[in-house]
């Protein structure tokens, strides 16, 4: 077991997941409500235990997640064994896994801001690489206001330095969420240019 799958697998195994929101995030509902995402192929990178992917397979998405941590994947599978629902999970670092075929979408919740940001411009190139050209990114960036992580501080001009506009056009829009005092997700559409 690597250093990286180590630290995260033994956050599962301690049960010590702050992030975890127990069900579906009402960020995914946002996009599903508004119509702005559609049953295709889709991705969730850093799935963890990934009850948005359990929603999405209900609805008849082509879903694809990929964790490092085995409890993460374990956990998700019997979740969708228990409801009958299919999903392909794959137990992989994602910085060197290639998928066969490209995404329509991925559905991005608080993965960049758990990398240290050394890692996001490698990240931002996988997430590029994934999808297919006009494919969307489906994107939850944390503001926790704080210093060091994780999650990290998603400031927007980084975030706007790192998908830069060569290569995504950004939504004109986006809807902020408060989630406790002083720490703020704010969800952007990208598309692949
Ligand atoms: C902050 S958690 C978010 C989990 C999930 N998206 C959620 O919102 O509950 C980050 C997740 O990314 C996974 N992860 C971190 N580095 C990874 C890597 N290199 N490859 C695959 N998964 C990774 C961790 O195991 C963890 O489940």
């Amino acid at each position: 077991m690597s250093k990286e799958e180590n630290i995260w697998e033994s956050r599962y195994q301690a049960g010590t997941t702050g992030w975890d929101r127990g069900a579906t995030s009402s960020n995914l509902n946002y996009w599903l409500k508004n119509d702005l995402l559609k049953p295709c192929r889709i991705l969730i990178p850093g799935c963890g235990n990934g009850y948005e992917v359990l929603t999405l397979a209900q609805l008849g998405f082509d879903v694809i997640a990929i964790d490092i941590a085995p409890t993460a994947i374990e956990n998700l599978q019997a979740m969708l064994d228990k409801e009958s629902l299919n999903a392909e999970l794959i137990l992989d670092d994602f910085f060197s896994w290639n998928p066969d075929a490209k995404f329509d979408a991925i559905f991005e919740q608080t993965s960049l801001c758990a990398l240290p940001p050394e890692l996001w411009e490698q990240y931002e190139t996988q997430l590029h690489n994934w999808l297919k050209p006009k494919g969307k990114v489906y994107a939850q960036f944390m503001q926790t206001g704080r210093k060091g992580g994780p999650p990290y501080h998603c400031e927007l001009t980084d975030m706007d330095a790192l998908f830069v506009k060569d290569k995504w056009r950004w939504s004109d829009e986006y809807i902020s969420q408060e989630k406790e005092p002083g720490m703020t997700e704010l969800l952007y559409l990208l598309d692949k240019v």
